[in-house]
Parts: structure tokens; sequence; C-alpha cells
């Protein structure tokens, strides 16, 4: 069975996604989220270090069936924004859930976790969980002639220690941590989240730059159609605790990129009531 969101070619070139990817992508055009990451004056460094994967874990093909299903998606009206009472369909804090909150506040739990299940996309590893929209939102891309690279997906503990040491060596501590997560603070340790890269300017990699590149135009419009959330925006960086990257997605599943386009709500922390910011815990 073809993923349900799958986007094929109509006969006028348009493109067709599957019906949750269609609500999703009903709340963009109306323009509630995905709003572009400008390009802030100067040039910061990834946090991310242009590194690869993280190691360990076992690799298993991609199954849309593993994906987790919040709320079956709306087809004739859009759902209720939820009362702010309610509780998650999925946990805020469990490191394998796809709303699970990572931030300086926040450290994955247990330190040490490994993602069950990983699969290589783009030959990056994700969670397994992550693999068939990845793929599907790389393939869309493709058919619209943006062809998006991969930088970084999962990354393991100690990996993540090599990246944040190198950023505080090359920077010092004040300026890395700006942009790079302590070990045991990335959400790339879940392996929900993935850094984008361009292909058109290959210099603007993990750089300010990036948001203006064509890659990151397209991401803007079409990444929550996905699932995938923009998680450092400019305007948000007292909430997440970091400088903007315009090439940092996470994996949130296109339910929550619905809600929190309905209530006009950019970060996981205001969206769920968490402490964030830039202070560690
Ligand atoms: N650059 C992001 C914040 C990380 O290090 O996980
Ligand atoms: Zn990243």
């Amino acid at each position: 069975m073809p993923s349900p969101f799958a986007a094929d070619r109509l006969p006028d070139g348009s493109r067709r996604y599957g019906h949750r990817a269609v609500v999703a992508r009903r709340a963009l055009l109306l323009g509630v989220v995905g709003v572009g990451a400008a390009a802030t004056a100067g040039v910061v460094l990834g946090g991310d270090d242009g590194g690869g994967d993280g190691g360990a874990g076992r690799a298993v093909a991609a199954d849309p069936a593993t994906l987790p299903q919040a709320q079956p998606a709306a087809t004739t009206a859009p759902p209720a924004a939820p009362a702010p009472s309610a509780p998650p369909a999925f946990s805020t804090t469990d490191a394998g859930s796809p709303w699970v909150v990572v931030n300086k506040q926040h450290p994955v739990d247990p330190v040490e976790y490994v993602p069950p299940a990983l699969a290589t996309v783009a030959g990056k590893q994700v969670s397994s969980v992550v693999a068939p929209e990845l793929t599907a939102l790389l393939a869309a891309a493709r058919a619209d002639g943006v062809r998006l690279a991969l930088t970084s997906g999962y990354r393991s503990l100690d990996y993540q220690r090599g990246v944040h040491a190198r950023a505080v060596a090359r920077e010092g501590a004040a300026e890395a941590e700006r942009y790079s997560a302590r070990p045991g603070h990335s959400e790339h340790q879940t392996g929900l989240a993935v850094d984008f890269g361009s292909t058109t300017d290959s210099g603007c990699t993990l750089r300010d730059c990036f948001a203006e590149t064509p890659e990151a135009r397209w991401l803007t419009a079409h990444a929550g159609a996905f699932g995938f959330l923009l998680r450092y925006r400019p305007e948000d960086s007292a909430v997440t605790g970091y400088a903007a990257e315009s090439w940092h997605y996470r994996w949130v599943g296109v339910d929550l990129v619905q809600r929190m386009a309905e209530r006009g709500v950019t970060t996981l922390e205001a969206f769920f009531g968490v402490s964030g910011g830039p202070q560690y815990a």
C-alpha cells in the first residue's frame, strides 16, 4: 500500500497528496504556518558541524505502518483546537514519542537513549517512524525541481558530545551554546530531527544564508505537509533557547503541525506549556 503521504503528479502538473497531507497543506495555504526564517545579519556556523550519523542502532526498512496515528484527520471540517487542558495524544517526555520536547530544560530521557529502530534515508540515519514521510518529502521536492540534501539525522549521545565540544573549542562556550546542544539535550538524539542542506549553494549549508536558498524556500512552503516543523525560528529564540536554524526540522507528524497552525503556535514549548529558554536546567 503506498504511503498516504505520497505525492502524485496530476495531468495538469500539480500534485496530489494523501488526505492527511492535504489537511496540513490546507493550513499551510491559509498562511498560518511555514513562516520563513529570514536570515539574520551575520553568518553563524551551524551547530551540527556537518556531521553524519551517530552510530549505534538497528536499521530496519521504513514501514508506513509504524507511523504513529495521533488522531484521524478531518475530511470535511478541520478538527477543533484541543482545549488547553486536554492531555496530549502522545507523551511529551518519552524520548520515543513523536511529540517529545527536548530542549535545554528537558534532556533526552534516558540520557543514553537510542531509537529502537533506525532507517537510512538519503545516506543519513533517522528514527524509522520518520523515514516514510522524509522519503516522501525528498521525492516531492525533487518532483518540484528542488534537490534537498540531508546533512544530519540521528546523532548518538557520544557523537553530540563531539559536535558540542568542537563548537565550544572553535567559538567559546557562550557563542557555541547559542546553536549547539550539550550532549543529552539534542533533538537529533531522538532520531526525529534532521538538518537539510542546499545543493544549489552548498556553502550555505548550516549557515544563515541557507534561509535564502531555493531548498529552504521549498521547505518553508511544504515541510509541514509531511509532518516536519521548523524548530528554531528566529522569532522563537527566547523560547527554544537556540539561535535561528532554517535547516533544522523536527518531525512531529502532520496532525500536530495542523493543530499548532490552527492555534497560531510555532513552538512545541508554547503548544504543550513546557519550559524552555537559553538556560540549562
Ligand atoms: N543545533 C541543535 C540545537 C542541536 O545541536 O541539536
Ligand atoms: Zn539540527
